[in-house]
Parts: structure tokens; C-alpha cells; sequence
């Protein structure tokens, strides 16, 4: 049987990985995304029956996130384009402890389509490719997080699982959760960065109110704002404080730790400040 692939947010953290290792594996898969070689754009519906036509699997990132209020909509809308499209099998990621990210999940389990559900913890990368890169690199990460410890995922075995997810029916029905090895204050994953770099990093806590105000001086858009605000008082309250071996059961081998992740970015030169090359 065919099996054509679909990667939605085929530039981003999971969906570049799961998209470079399908390849990889010589696999028929096409990227789409607002910028990609196939157009899709998660608010201009009409921009998805083309990209789903003649795919077979598709990988789903939602953008922002699926705790956004529309998303039970947008996704309900989504999965009847996908079987409109003939999609066989839809692989989400999704997110841990989140009551609407189980919304929307529900809907693609009772859709009949063929499906895996990965729900991840924050993932490690969000320190090297996501929000916090910038503070990284000037030195102070400022967060509203509280006293719970967070499992940090690896980009990298999310998008291993979901490949497996994509490639194996083995996979189907199934829901699985991510989450790394070890559970980390902010604290201490920062300074599992700093040390190796030889540099020092501030981690500074400061309450939620205080954190959504610093972002509207910002001027950042008030949904961004209200995201924000859900995923810092909602998520970090201890409902996540615990360690799933998915990872080891689908992949048979450990999840990496946040110090692997460190020492396989550090190469990279994402947390290395730019020199400046003068001119002789
Ligand atoms: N970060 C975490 O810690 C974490 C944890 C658990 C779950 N999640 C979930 O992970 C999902 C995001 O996945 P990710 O981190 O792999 O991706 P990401 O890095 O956030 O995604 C960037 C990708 O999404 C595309 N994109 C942005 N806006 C889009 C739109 N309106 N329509 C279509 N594509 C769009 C971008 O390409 P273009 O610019 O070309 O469109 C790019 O390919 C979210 O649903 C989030 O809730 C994240």
C-alpha cells in the first residue's frame, strides 16, 4: 500500500526533524506550510484540501497551540478536509495535562481515520530554536514559573516516534506520552547550559502578572499574551511533574537527557554570540 506523507510545519521544531529523517529513510513525503514547497495555512481553509489530495499520512503541527480557543473548530473543520482528501492516518502532536489539547484530540480519535496522538512535555529545543533563544544568548532567562519541575523532551525523539507513528500501523490507536529522563527546575536547565559554555546565565522568576506586563510593553499581540499566560499558570502547577518510558517502548532506547542535548547543540554554535570580524 502507498504511503505518501504530508509534514505540517515541515520548518519547524519537530516537523523539519520528522520531515529531514523520512527522507532519510526514503520516504514519499511532501512539506507544506505558509512558506513551503506546498502552501498551507492553518487560517485559509481553502488552502488545505490541495495539499492533503493524494496523501496518505499526515503529520499535524497546530499553530500556536491547541489550547488556543478556536482550535476545537479549526480542527474540527480540518479532519472532515483530511477524509474529504482520502487521508488514511493523521499523526498530532499535542501537548501533556492540557484539557483542550484533549479536545482536540478526541476529535481526531473519533474520526475514524487511522491515528497516533503524541503528547509532549516543553520541549529541550524551546532553549535553542524557540522562545527563549534570545534570552539565552543575552545572559538572563526571565520566566513566571513556580516550584514544579518539568521533564524536557528532545526534539529529536519526539520526531523519531512520530516517524515510527507514520511508518508503522503498529502505532495506530495508540497515545503516547513524551517526556525526557530526568525532571528539571528552570534553574537547573539553564545552568546545564551555562556550564558547559563557561558562561553565566540568570534565571529570574517573577510572578505571572508581572511577566504578561513586561510582555504588553513588548507590544506583543494580546492571543500571543493570553497563550502565554495559559501555558505559565496552568502547566507548570505540578500536573506534569512525572516521568513516562513511551519514549524507551516505541524507539527500545532511553529518551536523551538534557545534558546530551546540550552537548550535541553546543557544536552547532546557536549559543555562541556572533564575533565580530573586523576588517584588517
Ligand atoms: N514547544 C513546546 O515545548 C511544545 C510542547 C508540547 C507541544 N507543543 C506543540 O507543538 C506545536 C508546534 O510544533 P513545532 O514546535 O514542531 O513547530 P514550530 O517550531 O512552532 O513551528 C514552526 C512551523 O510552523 C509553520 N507555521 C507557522 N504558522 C503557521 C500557520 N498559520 N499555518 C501553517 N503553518 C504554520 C512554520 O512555517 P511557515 O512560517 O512557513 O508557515 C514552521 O514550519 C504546537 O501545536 C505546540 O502546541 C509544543
Amino acid at each position: 500500500m502507498s504511503n505518501k506523507i504530508l509534514v505540517i510545519g515541515s520548518k519547524g521544531k519537530t516537523g523539519r526533524r520528522v520531515f529531514e529523517k523520512l527522507n532519510r529513510k526514503g520516504a514519499d513525503v511532501a512539506p507544506a506550510s505558509r512558506s513551503s514547497l506546498i502552501p498551507f495555512d492553518w487560517y485559509d481553509p481553502t488552502t488545505w484540501a490541495n495539499a492533503m489530495t493524494g496523501k496518505d499520512s499526515v503529520y499535524v503541527t497546530f499553530q500556536p497551540d491547541l489550547a488556543i480557543p478556536q482550535s476545537v473548530e479549526i480542527i474540527t473543520r480540518f479532519v472532515d478536509t483530511a477524509k474529504q482528501a482520502g487521508v488514511r492516518k493523521l499523526v498530532l502532536l499535542s501537548g501533556r495535562g492540557e484539557p483542550k489539547n484533549m479536545d482536540c484530540e478526541n476529535i481526531v480519535i473519533g474520526s475514524g481515520l487511522d491515528h497516533t496522538i503524541v503528547r509532549a512535555s516543553f520541549f529541550m529545543q524551546n532553549f535553542s530554536e524557540g522562545f527563549w533563544l534570545d534570552e539565552i544568548l543575552g545572559g538572563e532567562l526571565v520566566v513566571p514559573v513556580g516550584t514544579a519541575k518539568e521533564p524536557f523532551v528532545d526534539a529529536d525523539d519526539i520526531a523519531d516516534v512520530v516517524v515510527e507513528a507514520l511508518l508503522d500501523d503498529a502505532h495506530n490507536g495508540k497515545t503516547y506520552e513524551l517526556t525526557g529522563p530526568e525532571l528539571l527546575s528552570f534553574k537547573e536547565a539553564v545552568s546545564k547550559i551555562a556550564s558547559p559554555l563557561g558562561r553565566e546565565i540568570k534565571l529570574t522568576e517573577i510572578g505571572i502578572e508581572d511577566y504578561v506586563a513586561i510582555l504588553r510593553d513588548y507590544q506583543l499581540p494580546e492571543d500571543y499574551v493570553w497563550l502565554i499566560r495559559y501555558l505559565f499558570s496552568e502547566l507548570l502547577d505540578g500536573r506534569n511533574e512525572s516521568i513516562k518510558n513511551d519514549i524507551e517502548s516505541v524507539l527500545k532506547c532511553k529518551s536523551s537527557s538534557f545534558g546530551e542535548y546540550v552537548q550535541r547543540t553546543i557544536p552547532a554554535g546557536i549559543w555562541t554570540a556572533p564575533t565580530l570580524i573586523t576588517a584588517p
